[in-house]
């Protein structure tokens, strides 16, 4: 299976999968990260990993479309399959998902569909939730919706913060986003 992986921050999910499949447990190729920000953490994993990144900055972008467009021919340049999206920091357009239609994943910090949106872990504690988590679903137009793959409950502690529950949730995300990639090959063949 071979897999575009989008990312706009640390890229601590693209290094999870990378490691899944160096350790032999996901049979799986990253071809390409595209990311969206210079200077990230995503770019320097990619590189100790061999992964070439290609930069695709938002802003010469007049439209969303226009960028998902750019992200398509990337990604189609590399004879991607299946594409992660593994906290990219931009809403999709109908362009990249009729490209890859049922073949583009997100990974999303909370059970959803409790807290979609990009303050999820700030919105759990908010909610005073005990249990919250993170979800790998299928992406359709509407944001962090669509068919559910994976999830995993993480408790929510009495002092927690938003910097420790998000690290709780993290080693979470790190164990499902591979499940779930290995989940999505067995659908599509
Ligand atoms: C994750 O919490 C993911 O759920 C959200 O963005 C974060 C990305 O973290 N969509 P990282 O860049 O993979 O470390």
């Amino acid at each position: 299976l071979i897999l575009g992986i989008m990312a706009s921050g640390s890229g601590s999910n693209f290094e999870a999968v990378a490691r899944s499949i160096a350790s032999g447990n996901l049979n799986a190729k990253i071809a390409v990260l595209i990311h969206n920000k210079p200077g990230i953490k995503a770019i320097e994993r990619a590189q100790q990993h061999g992964i070439p990144t290609v930069f695709l900055d938002h802003r010469n972008y007049p439209t969303r479309e226009e960028l998902d467009r750019a992200i398509v021919d990337t990604f189609q340049a590399h004879q991607v399959e299946c594409v992660v999206m593994a906290g990219w920091m931009r809403v999709i357009t109908q362009i990249l998902i009729d490209a890859f239609f049922d073949r583009i994943i997100n990974i999303h910090p909370s059970l959803l569909p409790s807290f979609p949106g990009i303050h999820a872990i700030e919105q759990a504690l908010a909610a005073k939730v005990k249990i919250t988590g993170c979800t790998v679903h299928l992406v359709s137009l509407e944001v962090d919706a669509g068919p559910i793959l994976v999830q995993a409950a993480v408790p929510v502690l009495a002092n927690d913060t938003a910097e420790t529950l998000h690290a709780r949730v993290q080693i979470q995300e790190h164990l499902i986003l591979p499940q779930a990639i290995e989940i999505l090959a067995h659908q599509i063949n």
